[in-house]
């Protein structure tokens, strides 16, 4: 199974993400089973590690973020991932405009039950709650994921 955490930049809220639900898998014994990747609808950032609070705020719970890279969204996406999840409503209408006519692969949806706010532009406090976010709804993901694995 593969999954795909999608954001704007993707230098901080999908990485995050990504780093966060593959700690967690790894810690659930789950992480062979599924593969986490990210990316961002937005072309500014293809190629660049995560923004540095990001990695900063990341590594005080200890994940770390400084291997992954920028990448953008593209259509083959919707056929290799089998979980698309949007951290905002913004960037999940980006992905119904992007997603391929007809059928396809993926299941696209919001990640949290509530829109992960960008962190961008604010100050330590966004990156935080990034955090206090994506932390308690990965574990959410776990179980649903070992769900439908058939492992729980
Ligand atoms: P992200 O945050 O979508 O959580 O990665 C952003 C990063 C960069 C920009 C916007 C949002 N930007 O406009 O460059």
């Amino acid at each position: 199974m593969k999954v795909l955490m999608v954001c704007l930049g993707n230098i901080c809220r999908s990485p995050t993400a990504e780093a966060v639900l593959r700690a967690k898998l790894e810690a659930a014994g789950l992480a062979h089973r599924i593969t986490v990747d990210s990316d961002g609808t937005g072309d500014w950032h293809i190629g660049n590690p995560p923004d540095s609070r990001s990695q900063r705020h990341a590594a005080q719970r200890g994940y770390d973020l400084s291997a992954l890279r920028g990448r953008q969204v593209a259509e083959a996406d919707f056929h290799r991932f089998d979980l698309i999840l949007a951290m905002d409503d913004a960037n999940l209408a980006d992905l119904q405009r992007l997603a391929p006519e007809g059928a396809s692969r993926a299941e696209v949806r919001l990640f949290a039950p509530v829109e992960v706010p960008d962190p961008y532009t604010g100050g330590a406090a966004g990156f935080e709650q990034v955090l206090d976010l994506v932390e308690p709804t990965s574990d959410t993901w776990v179980q649903n994921l070992a769900t439908r694995l058939g492992t729980s």
